[in-house]
């Protein structure tokens, strides 16, 4: 068997599994050999030795049975940054990109946020990309924050800051304001769990997409408290699912926020809601 074998045969049992099949068979190969897809066609001839047969079996075998790829090659692009993640926290989505955008556009220095971090996508693109003299990041999962901190690392990121707990109670005593706040928290409503693919229910945490009856219960918690975090100006930027937009933009406008803003993602679907923080005693904070 060489390279090019491998990759026919591997195509061809991943048919009706990936929407690309190809292309999944060569970073599956890629994989095994430790290469990257681009240096493959050089070496189409080449043998597929044991271990790597072996290897790459069990991974089109796991594939099949719906685990998602990333978690078979294990980390991730998202944005400039290679994400390490792992069984039981949640995988990073590339919808989620446009809410660095938006948080940078709304201002990019001070002291940022990201409630729910999980892998640390949000925290880490902020340290990145913008000019945040320190970010912090909150989750409740123990596995999340360690997986971020060693993300962290490997992105060679120092400026920030990782703590466990609900939402902004995990927050040291004598926490600054913050100028920016993102979340991509859990937004699934609890009845439409039981319909998502098996790539998702069979891979991801329930902790991590559950938002209760409507969704909305860790988006509410979030607005509700952000106003005490938070300066005059700052922006709060949260992901939601498309049917969501109406409902988010309401509650804000209703909590007293201004010049609020919905983004949509690369699909064109309504995938973030960033609204600005007006200072306190103009905030009503009033929540039906
Ligand atoms: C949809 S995942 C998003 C993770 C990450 N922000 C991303 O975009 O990849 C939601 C995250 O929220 C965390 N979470 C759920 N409830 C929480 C709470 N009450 N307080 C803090 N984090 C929570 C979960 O552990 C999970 O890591």
């Amino acid at each position: 068997v060489n390279i090019a074998d491998a990759l026919r045969a591997t195509r061809s049992r991943l048919v009706g599994v990936a929407d690309h099949p190809s292309f999944e068979a060569e970073l599956l190969v890629a994989s095994v050999l430790q290469t990257e897809r681009a240096r493959l066609f050089a070496r189409l001839k080449d043998p597929l030795r044991e271990p790597a047969r072996a290897l790459l079996n069990r991974l089109v075998e796991q594939r099949r049975s719906g685990c998602p790829l990333s978690l078979l090659r294990g980390w991730k692009h998202f944005r400039n940054l290679t994400l390490f993640v792992s069984r039981g926290v949640f995988i990073p989505r590339y919808e989620t990109e446009v809410l660095v955008e938006a948080a940078l556009q709304s201002g990019s220095s001070g002291i940022a946020l990201d409630l729910c971090t999980g892998s640390g996508p949000l925290a880490l693109s902020l340290a990145d990309e913008g000019s945040f003299s320190e970010v912090f990041a909150t989750d409740i999962s123990e596995g999340a924050l360690s997986l971020a901190s060693r993300n962290a690392l490997y992105n060679n990121i120092s400026n920030v800051s990782f703590f466990r707990g609900d939402l902004f109670d995990a927050l040291p005593p004598g926490s600054p304001r913050f100028d920016t706040i993102v979340s991509n928290p859990p937004y699934i409503p609890t009845d439409d769990l039981d319909g998502l693919p098996r790539s998702v229910s069979d891979f991801e945490p329930r902790a991590a997409l559950d938002g209760g009856d409507d969704g909305l219960d860790v988006i509410r918690r979030i607005i509700q408290s952000a106003p005490e975090y938070m300066r005059a100006g700052s922006a709060l930027i949260v992901e939601i699912a498309p049917f969501q937009s109406p409902a988010v933009t309401a509650l804000l406008r209703r909590s007293g926020f201004l010049d609020v803003r919905v983004f949509p993602d690369s699909s064109m679907q309504d995938r973030c809601v960033r609204a600005l923080y007006p200072g306190p005693g103009t905030a009503r904070g009033s929540f039906a």
